[in-house]
């Protein structure tokens, strides 16, 4: 996993809950990287999700909300840092649809060693998309938030609804209708 994932992470846990609490996940979890990360580097998932498990524990906030919130924070990062690959999209659900042939692609580009989720389209139509997230990392409300936020930057909304294909989360369902 990208060192900015783990960055733009921990920035975000000091912003809302203090250092103490950065110091206090990091401390709990067994890293090799000792809690020491940079934006270009990469590493292990394991230490994402140990982070992640901490902090929920410490909060009472499930991952899953802690992820959706998160990916709220990255979207922002991701627009910020790549402006040109969302300037050529003038419609959320072209977008979406885009991310598994176009988006990541380009990501791949920039980094090479990215752990990628892969997205198949099973139906598109102008105001709703049905698409299959397939990833071992289980980050499916992560794409949620990223989802959410690619809405809002068209000035719209959508429900968006998951539905487990795998219990663990490795395969979902997302059925997203623009409202
Ligand atoms: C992960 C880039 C848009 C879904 C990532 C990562 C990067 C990235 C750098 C981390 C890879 C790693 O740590 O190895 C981008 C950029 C985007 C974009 C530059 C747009 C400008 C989206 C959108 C979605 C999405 C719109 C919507 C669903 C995901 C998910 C992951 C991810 C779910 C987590 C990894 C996983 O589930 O296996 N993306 N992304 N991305 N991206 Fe994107």
């Amino acid at each position: 996993m990208k060192g900015i994932v783990f960055t733009e992470f921990l920035d975000l846990v000091e912003d809302k809950f203090g250092l103490e609490m950065v110091d206090k996940i990091i401390n709990e979890s067994n890293l090799e990287s000792e809690g020491i990360y940079t934006s270009v580097g990469t590493y292990k998932f394991s230490e994402m999700l140990q982070l992640l498990q901490h902090l929920s524990a410490n909060t009472n906030i499930t991952i899953d909300d802690l992820l959706l919130v998160y990916a709220e924070h990255f979207f922002n990062v991701l627009k910020d840092s790549y402006p040109g690959l969302l300037a050529s999209y003038k419609d959320p659900i072209e977008m979406l649809a885009s991310i598994e042939n176009h988006i990541h692609v380009e990501v791949r580009k920039i980094y090479p060693d990215a752990e990628l989720p892969t997205f198949e389209i099973l139906e598109k139509e102008e105001h709703s998309l049905i698409m299959i997230y397939k990833s071992s990392r289980a980050m499916h409300h992560f794409g949620l938030g990223l989802m959410n936020k690619t809405f809002e930057h068209f000035n719209s909304t959508a429900t968006i609804v998951i539905e487990k294909i795998k219990e663990d989360g490795t395969e979902v369902k997302f059925i997203i209708n623009k409202n």
